[in-house]
């Protein structure tokens, strides 16, 4: 008689401790491998994990500052970092909320993850009384366009360069 064997994943989202800082890093250089694949300006230094690590050790009690991680039996398989940052003085707009970085594991993508983090940093602009929410993502990066446009972004603009000697 074979016994049929449920396994069960827990999955919680919870706001960064210091001793995830090392596990968001590691996912950080995985989310800039990503977009290096649509661009080599997203190329990153070697050995730059560590100095990055120390920089979002500095960020944790910062109150204009969220890093939220999804933890799924233990590991860390999502992050999102989220902050308050100001338009230059002549804009009405004031101040505004910036989704820096969110990202999930490939094995855990279409899950509901992503979803669940950015109505995090919605809730947590909300409470900062933050009305405006923007981000960057990468002009090829077509998916997570649709993800975005699935939460109800729009495009406000395109940032464009060109290269010279
Ligand atoms: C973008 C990303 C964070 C989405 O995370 P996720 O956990 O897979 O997304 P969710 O499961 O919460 O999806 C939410 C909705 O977005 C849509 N969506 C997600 N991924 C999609 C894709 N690849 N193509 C089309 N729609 C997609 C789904 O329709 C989903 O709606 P549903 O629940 O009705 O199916 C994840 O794919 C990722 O880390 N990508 C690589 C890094 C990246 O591009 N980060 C964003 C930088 S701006």
């Amino acid at each position: 008689m074979s016994k049929k064997v449920e396994i069960v994943k827990e999955a919680v989202l919870r706001v960064a401790l210091p001793e995830d800082v090392v596990s968001i890093s590691k996912l950080w250089q995985k989310f800039m491998k990503y977009n290096a694949q649509f661009d080599d300006s997203f190329t990153v230094k070697p050995k730059i994990v560590g100095p990055f690590a120390r920089e979002l050790q500095q960020r944790l009690d910062d109150p204009n500052y969220r890093l939220a991680v999804i933890e799924l039996d233990g590991d860390l398989v999502g992050y999102c970092l989220s902050y308050i940052s100001k338009k230059p003085y002549f804009f009405k707009l004031g101040k505004f909320g910036f989704i820096g970085d969110l990202y999930v594991a490939e094995k855990s993508r279409r899950l509901g993850f992503g979803r669940m983090m950015v109505k995090d940093a919605l809730d947590f602009f909300k409470r900062k009384k933050v009305k405006q929410i923007e981000l960057l993502v990468a002009n090829d990066n077509i998916s997570t366009i649709k993800f975005w446009e699935k939460l109800g972004f729009k495009t406000l603009l395109q940032w464009m360069y060109r290269r010279q000697d």
